[in-house]
């Protein structure tokens, strides 16, 4: 039976992150693409003579078209500019909506039946983007954000009470942006709401550090951005798809009727399994939660109003 493959177009930071997850889990062979002549063949011969040591048997090629592409059983995206210090995801906007629409209609030419995974930024719209460009039916365009912004409230939560990072479990929907929603109601440490546990005021500083997570992360660097969490939720996305185990994670999916939004990607849970979205679970939400949620999604709106002048 041949290996799952798995193209990650961006042979950046975050690109380069995922592909080390992926082959130290053996997920499968990976094809890496970027626009440098030089760069993803080299990084990919380099990945590739870790193999030995690391004890994985995988292919890893690099290419700067997409001919190597073909068939893939997963597309991911990160190609196009990160943030700098001062500088809004949206942004980025008008630059990466144009590299992400020819990356997704490249991946769509030579993996007809690929799920895309987008992570470039402004995430909603980029997603959005890709999914028009590419032409995909819903369930197999994904953007991945809420896995990655739940995995910092977790951390900060874990922090706080000095305890395991494996016994927090903790839920952020809507837009991947200052909007986001933490829901405090929906995380937990074993099972125990976090409100049994922490005070009002810790929980709220601990929501104002998640949403500003990426943030904090790249005025430290001050050049570059964030990549190994962002790596290690694609991956998970990556492993839960070709495994089909079928976790229900925070993803942007295109919500039709969900959640009361109309045809735009949001952060909402997702059932992955092999088919891709197999389901959006639809949690209820309290009064204060949906008026945040709805707050999220029209930012996303304007997003998605700028992004569409480059489609
Ligand atoms: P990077 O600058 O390290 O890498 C981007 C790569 O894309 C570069 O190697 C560049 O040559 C390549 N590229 C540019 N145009 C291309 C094209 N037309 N075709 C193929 N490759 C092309 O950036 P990094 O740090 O890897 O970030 C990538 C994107 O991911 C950024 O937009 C960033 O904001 C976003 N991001 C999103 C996250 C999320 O939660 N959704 C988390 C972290 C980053
Ligand atoms: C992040 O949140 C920069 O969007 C990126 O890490």
């Amino acid at each position: 039976m041949p290996r799952p493959k798995i193209s990650i177009i961006g042979t950046g930071a975050v690109g380069l992150a995922t592909a080390q997850w992926v082959a130290s889990k053996e997920l499968g062979d990976i094809v890496l693409v970027d626009i440098v002549e030089g760069l993803p063949q080299g990084r990919a011969l380099d990945l590739l003579e870790s193999g030995p040591i690391e004890g994985f048997n995988l292919d890893v090629k690099g290419a700067n078209d997409y001919e190597d592409t073909k068939n893939s059983d997963i597309v991911v995206i990160t190609a196009g500019l990160p943030r700098k210090p001062g500088m809004s995801r949206d942004d980025l906007i008008s630059v990466n909506s144009k590299i992400v629409k020819e990356a997704a209609q490249n991946a769509a030419k030579y993996s007809t039946n690929a799920i895309l995974i987008v992570v470039t930024n402004p995430l909603d719209a980029m997603v959005y983007v890709a999914a028009k460009a590419s032409n995909f039916p819903k369930h197999r365009v994904i953007g991945m954000a809420g896995i990655l912004d739940s995995a910092r409230f977790r951390t900060f939560i874990a922090k706080e009470l000095d305890i395991s990072v494996e016994d927090v479990q903790a839920m952020v929907l809507g837009g991947h942006g200052d909007s986001m929603v933490p829901l405090p109601r929906y995380s937990t440490v074993s099972g125990v709401p976090i409100s049994e546990l922490l005070s009002n005021d810790k929980i709220n500083a601990l929501i104002e550090r998640t949403r500003k997570g990426g943030e904090e992360i790249i005025n430290l660097l001050k050049t570059g951005s964030t990549s190994f969490a962002p790596a290690s939720a694609i991956t998970e996305m990556i492993e839960s798809i070709l495994k089909d185990k079928k976790r229900i994670l925070p993803c942007a999916a295109y919500c039709e009727k969900e959640y009361g939004v109309n045809g735009f990607f949001v952060g909402v849970p997702v059932k992955l399994g092999r088919k891709g979205i197999e389901e959006i679970i639809e949690l209820k939400l309290t009064h204060e939660e949906k008026a945040a949620f709805q707050k999220s999604v029209e930012h996303v709106k304007e997003l998605v109003a700028a992004a569409e002048k480059f489609l």
